[in-house]
C-alpha cells in the first residue's frame, strides 16, 4: 500500500514515483491548485493536486481534515522560495497522480495545531491529541529512552524478571490500590507500589542482577510529577556497596542521555548529604541550576526581641533561615506581596525581609525593614556577614518549624531563581543526595516512620542508634535529583534478619505484625541473603525532563487526570450488582439507581 513514510521523503527521491498513506493535516485551495499536507508518524509532506487530472482533482476537492488517504505521485523540487526548512521533506513536494480516500473523518473536536487546548479537552479526545506531532515526538522519545536503559542494563548483565501485579501490600508510604478476591471472600490483593520485596527475594534466590521496566501503583495525591500508575526502571544487585551501585547507575544515566539526546552529563555527578541539601537549598531534590542559597541564622536570632524569629529559634524543630537576593532591593511591593502569598502555599505565615540600602550600617538607616528595630546589632551583623549581603540586595526570611521554612524558602528560591535568572547556565544539573536519615518523626501518629522504606540498611556505625537515637541514625540511602526533580531513589538493603528486626522495633512494628506483613521476607533473610541493594528510576519523570514537557501526563499515552480519572474511558466507573456480589462486596453508599432497585 505504501512505499515511503511522508515525513522522510527528501531530495534523494527526486523524480521517483512514490506511494504514501496518511492523514490530511491541512488542505489549502490556491486558485485552482490544491495543496494537501499529508501527515504520518514521521512527519508531513506537501502534496500538490493540479486540475489537469480532473478525476483526481474532484476527489481532492472533497477531502477534509483528518481524512485517511493513499496518494501516488512524483517527487519534485519545490519552487525556489517556497521551501520549508523546518521539515525533512521541506525541499520537495509530491505531484499527485492518484488519490484514494481510505477513510473519511468526522470533523475533529479541535485543530491539531491549536496551542490553547485545555487539558480536559486533550484527555477526553486523547486519540486526536496523540496525533499531534508534539505527542508523537514525546512517545517516540519515551520509547527510545526505555530502550537505551534496557540496552545498558542488558550489557551489564542485568536480567529482566517479571514480578506479580496481584500481590500483598508493601508499605511504601502511599495508599494501595486494592483488588478484591472472588475466590477468597473478604480478602484483597494489592497492586504493587513497587517490586521492592520481590526484587530483594530474587537477590536471596541468587539472580545477582535484576531489572524490570514496570508499572507501579500508588493511591496518593497527584501533582504535575505524579500519576497513580507510573513506570519504574527498577533494579537490584548483589555484592555491590553503596558507591558501586550509585557509580553503575550514574554511568547508565550518562549513557542514556548521550545516546538519546546527545547530551554529556557531568562525570561524576556531584554528591551531597541530605543535611547539606536541606540546609543550603531547603530541599532533598535541589535544583542546582539555581544559584541562590539559603543561609541558616537560627542560632543568631535566639535572643532577639522579634518573637517571630526567637520563637522558632528556641523551639526543638524550629528553623530561621535567610535567602539573599542579589540586587533584590529593586523588587517592587507587588512582587514581594506575590512572593508572600506564594510561600503561604507551603504553610509560611509571613515573609519577613530586609532591604539592604547600605550594608555597612547595621541599623534602620542601612537596613530598611520594620523588623530591624527588633533585631539587635549582633544578630544583624551575623545576618549580613553569613548571607554575604551587599548594598542593593534584599534578604527574605523564613521562621517556623524547619519543615515549613525548608518547603517555603526552598520553593521561593527556585521560583525567584527561574523568574529573575539566577541560573548557572548549565542545562542539566544532576545531584546525588546521600546519607538520608533512617527515620522521620510523625507528629500526628507520634511515632518514627521510615524515610525511605523499612528495608533500608542503617550506616554500619549507626547500628546502635536504632534503639538509642533513631532521629540521628543515618541510612545507606541515595536519591538522584535532576533539575529539581527526584528522578530516582534507592538504598543498600538490610540483609541480616537481626538488623531487620531492630528496624521494625524502632518503627514500633512488633514481632507478630512483622511476621504477618513481611514474614516471607524475614524467612528469606534467614536462608543466606547476600548483601544487596538497588534503586528505581521514574521513567515518566525522566522523559518529561528530556522532552522539556510541563507534566508527566505529556509523556504518558493514556494518563489519569489530577483527580485520578481517565477521561477517555471514563474510568473509574460503577460496576453492576452481579459483579459486586461475585466479589462479596456490598457498597456502603448507593452509587446508582441500578443498585438501589436491585436492593429493593
Ligand atoms: P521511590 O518510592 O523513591 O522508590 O520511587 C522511585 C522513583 O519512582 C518515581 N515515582 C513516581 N513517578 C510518577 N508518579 C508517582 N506517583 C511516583 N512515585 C515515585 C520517582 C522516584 O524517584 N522501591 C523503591 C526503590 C528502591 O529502593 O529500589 C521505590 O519505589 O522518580
Ligand atoms: P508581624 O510582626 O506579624 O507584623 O510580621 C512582621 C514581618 O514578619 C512581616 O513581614 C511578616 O510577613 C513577617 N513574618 C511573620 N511571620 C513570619 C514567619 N513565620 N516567617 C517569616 N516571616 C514572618
Amino acid at each position: 500500500m505504501r512505499t515511503n513514510y511522508c515525513g522522510l521523503i527528501d531530495t534523494q527521491y527526486l523524480d521517483q514515483t512514490i506511494t504514501v498513506c496518511g492523514w490530511v493535516h491541512r488542505r489549502r485551495d490556491h486558485g485552482g491548485v490544491i495543496f494537501i499536507d499529508l501527515r504520518d508518524r514521521e512527519g508531513l509532506v506537501q502534496v500538490v493536486c493540479d486540475p489537469d487530472r480532473p478525476q483526481m482533482f474532484e476527489i481532492a476537492e472533497s477531502i477534509r481534515n483528518e481524512f485517511v488517504l493513499q496518494i501516488v505521485g512524483k517527487v519534485r523540487r519545490r519552487p525556489a522560495g517556497t521551501e520549508n526548512a523546518g521539515l525533512t521533506s521541506g525541499e520537495i513536494e509530491v505531484l499527485c497522480h492518484e488519490i484514494e480516500i481510505l477513510n473519511s473523518s468526522a470533523t475533529p473536536p479541535f485543530q491539531l495545531d491549536d496551542e490553547n487546548l485545555s487539558e480536559t479537552t486533550r484527555l477526553t479526545h486523547r486519540v486526536i491529541d496523540l496525533r499531534r506531532p508534539q505527542m508523537q515526538n514525546n512517545l517516540m522519545l519515551r520509547y527510545r529512552t526505555a530502550m537505551a536503559f534496557r540496552r545498558y542494563l542488558d550489557a551489564q548483565g542485568f536480567i529482566d524478571v517479571e514480578t506479580p501485579m496481584l500481590t500483598k501490600s508493601t508499605p511504601e508510604g502511599a495508599r494501595d490500590y486494592l483488588v478484591p478476591s472472588r475466590v477468597h471472600s473478604g480478602q484483597f490483593f494489592a497492586l504493587p507500589q513497587s517490586p521492592q520485596l520481590f526484587k530483594q527475594l530474587l537477590m536471596v534466590a541468587g539472580y545477582d542482577r535484576y531489572y524490570q521496566i514496570t508499572k507501579c501503583f500508588r493511591d496518593e495525591d497527584l501533582r504535575a510529577d505524579r500519576q497513580p500508575e507510573f513506570t519504574q526502571i527498577d533494579l537490584e544487585t548483589s555484592f555491590l556497596n553503596e558507591g558501586e551501585i550509585t557509580g553503575l547507575v550514574e554511568e547508565m544515566v550518562r549513557t542514556v542521555f548521550a545516546e538519546v539526546l546527545d547530551v554529556q552529563l557531568p562525570a561524576p555527578f556531584p554528591r551531597m548529604s541530605y543535611a547539606e541539601a536541606m540546609s543550603r537549598f531547603g530541599s532533598d531534590k535541589p535544583d542546582l541550576r539555581v544559584t541562590l542559597e539559603l543561609t541558616d541564622v537560627t542560632d543568631a536570632v535566639k535572643d532577639v526581641a522579634f518573637k517571630v524569629f526567637s520563637g522558632p529559634a528556641n523551639s526543638d524543630n524550629g528553623r530561621v533561615a535567610a535567602l539573599r537576593i542579589p540586587g533584590g532591593a529593586t523588587l517592587t511591593r507587588g512582587e514581594i506581596d506575590e512572593y508572600t502569598r506564594f510561600v503561604g502555599i507551603y504553610g509560611a505565615r509571613g515573609l519577613a525581609y530586609i532591604k539592604v540600602n547600605d550594608a555597612s550600617q547595621l541599623n534602620e538607616a542601612g537596613l530598611q525593614s520594620p523588623i530591624v528595630k527588633n533585631l539587635h546589632e549582633k544578630a544583624l551583623a551575623e545576618i549580613v556577614s553569613r548571607t554575604g549581603a551587599a548594598s542593593g540586595d534584599l534578604i527574605f526570611f523564613g521562621a517556623d518549624k524547619a519543615k515549613v521554612v525548608n518547603d517555603a524558602l526552598g520553593a521561593l528560591r527556585s521560583k525567584i531563581g527561574h523568574e529573575k535568572g539566577f541560573l548557572s547556565g548549565a542545562p542539566w544539573a544532576p545531584v546525588w543526595v546521600v546519607d538520608f536519615p533512617m527515620f522521620e518523626y510523625d507528629d500526628e501518629d507520634k511515632r518514627w516512620v521510615a524515610c525511605h522504606h523499612p528495608f533500608t540498611s542503617p550506616k554500619d556505625d549507626h547500628l546502635d542508634r536504632l534503639s538509642s537515637d533513631p532521629g540521628n541514625c543515618l541510612a545507606k540511602a541515595y536519591d538522584l535529583a535532576l533539575n529539581g526533580w527526584e528522578i530516582g531513589g534507592g538504598s543498600v538493603r538490610i540483609h541480616r534478619a537481626d538488623v531487620q528486626e531492630q528496624v521494625f522495633a524502632a518503627l514500633g512494628i512488633d514481632d507478630e505484625e512483622a511476621q504477618a506483613k513481611f514474614g516471607f521476607l524475614l524467612d528469606a533473610l534467614r536462608f543466606g541473603a547476600p548483601p544487596h541493594g538497588g534503586l528505581a528510576f521514574g521513567l515518566d519523570r525522566i522523559v518529561t525532563l528530556m522532552a522539556g514537557a510541563e507534566s508527566i501526563r505529556d509523556v504518558i499515552a493514556f494518563p489519569k487526570t489530577q483527580r485520578a480519572q481517565c477521561l477517555l474511558t471514563d474510568a473509574p466507573s460503577g460496576v453492576d450488582e452481579r459483579q459486586l456480589r461475585d466479589l462479596h462486596i456490598r457498597l456502603r453508599q448507593k452509587v446508582s439507581t441500578e443498585v438501589e432497585v436491585d436492593k429493593a
